[in-house]
């Protein structure tokens, strides 16, 4: 569509920026930018944590607003001291999805037209939407570009999809300054235990069982936290207007490989594995040709087997983050979504 051009941003509103990638990101334009200014406006929803944003807490250039995407009011009293918006808000769980999708249309979709309606009402110069390899839906081989078909399945996958055809609207009908990203399964730090790697290695750690679903062959792209988050920083700053750019780790493994190295890394028996029944719907592969950011300038910078050690160190060390969250809602939450599975297994 619009020609490349470089911008740079003076003060960034971070939707979803109490969660695990968002954070990730506002930790490193923090860092990268000295005159950069971030407010962070999120719900805190389950998946929201102030602790992600501890690092930055006290620096000057932060501020934490909390609300919601889906309500006007939040958004345009937090965008409008901004040049830019980089929205990571978003119910992210597929499992849960399954059980509940209400909440997915609420924030993903209808969240996402809230936020573009304030971005054309305030004139904002640029707005990035982070979206996910799922649109695309099961890639059985072969790589997803940016301008294959969508083919969500999952309802998860299905708002994702709904939230990116109104930026994609937005910007032909009313020419309004975005890009969208669509990123690989991500994992590091502070990443909420309910996803499988932070699952495997939280349970690990506790001598409990490791749900595989199915036959564990599924394959994703794993993808490091902060290699996604500057792959959205340089799409902010370098990518053309009206573009999706695809993120992958470049690191496709089957799901059993990564729980057999995280047995590995935590020194814990095979005999924890649990084969218990499959996910509805479940896809059985993502993959992304990435050609697009890496002409951009893109590349992830860590090897897999090398950030999964270090993300298994970093749970080690931070009982103090993940315990807290593994009790009270989320006990609950895991025995809704578990008890059944290892029941039939
Ligand atoms: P997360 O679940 O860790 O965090 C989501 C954040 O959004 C939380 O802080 C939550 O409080 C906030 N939030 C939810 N509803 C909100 C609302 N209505 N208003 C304001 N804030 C709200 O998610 P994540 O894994 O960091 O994912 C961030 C984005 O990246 C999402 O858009 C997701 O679809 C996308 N993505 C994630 C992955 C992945 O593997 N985790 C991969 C590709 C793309
Ligand atoms: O591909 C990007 C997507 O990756 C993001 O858009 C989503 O927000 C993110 O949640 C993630 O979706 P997945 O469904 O791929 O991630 P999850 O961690 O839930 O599952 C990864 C794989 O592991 C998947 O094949 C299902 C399987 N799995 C998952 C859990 C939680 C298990 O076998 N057992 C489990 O207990």
């Amino acid at each position: 569509m619009s020609e490349s051009q470089t911008f740079t941003p003076r003060h960034i509103l971070v939707t979803g920026g109490a969660g695990f990638i968002g954070s990730a990101f506002v930790r490193l334009v923090l860092a990268r930018y000295p005159d950069l200014r971030v407010t962070v406006l999120d719900k805190l929803t389950y998946a929201g944590n102030l602790a992600n944003l501890a690092p930055v807490a006290d620096d000057p250039h932060y501020r934490f607003v909390q609300g919601d995407v889906a309500r006007r009011e939040d958004v345009t009293a937090a965008l409008r001291d901004c040049d830019a918006l980089v929205n990571f808000a978003a119910e992210t769980h597929v499992d849960r999805s399954i059980l509940d999708a209400g909440a997915f249309v609420t924030t993903d979709v209808y969240g996402s037209l809230v936020l573009l309606e304030a971005v054309k009402k305030l004139g904002t110069p640029r707005a990035l939407f982070v979206s996910t390899d799922e649109v695309y839906g099961d890639v059985e081989e072969g790589a997803s570009v940016e301008s294959d078909p969508f083919a969500p399945r999952s309802p998860y996958a299905a708002s994702k999809a709904g939230g990116e055809m109104l930026v994609r609207a937005y910007h032909i009908t009313h020419g309004l300054p975005v890009l969208v990203t669509r990123g690989s399964n991500t994992f590091g730090p502070y990443h909420y235990p309910e996803k499988l790697i932070p699952l495997m290695i939280t349970n690990a750690l506790d001598n409990q069982p490791l749900p595989v679903y199915g036959d564990g062959r599924q394959r994703r792209d794993w993808l490091y936290a902060d290699d996604h988050a500057a792959g959205i920083d340089l799409v902010l700053r370098r990518g053309a207007l009206g573009e999706a750019y695809n993120l992958g780790g470049g690191n496709e493994r089957e799901n059993i490989d990564v729980v057999q190295q995280i047995l590995t890394l935590t020194h814990k028996p095979e005999s924890l594995v649990c084969y218990v029944q499959d996910r509805p719907g479940h896809d059985r592969r993502y993959a992304l040709d990435c050609a697009k950011a890496h002409e951009l300038g893109w590349q992830p910078a860590r090897l897999f087997e090398e950030a999964l050690a270090e993300t298994v160190r970093w749970y080690q060390q931070h009982e103090d983050w993940w315990r807290p969250l593994k009790s009270g809602a989320y006990a609950a939450y895991y025995q809704q979504q578990y008890e059944s599975r290892f029941a039939k297994s």
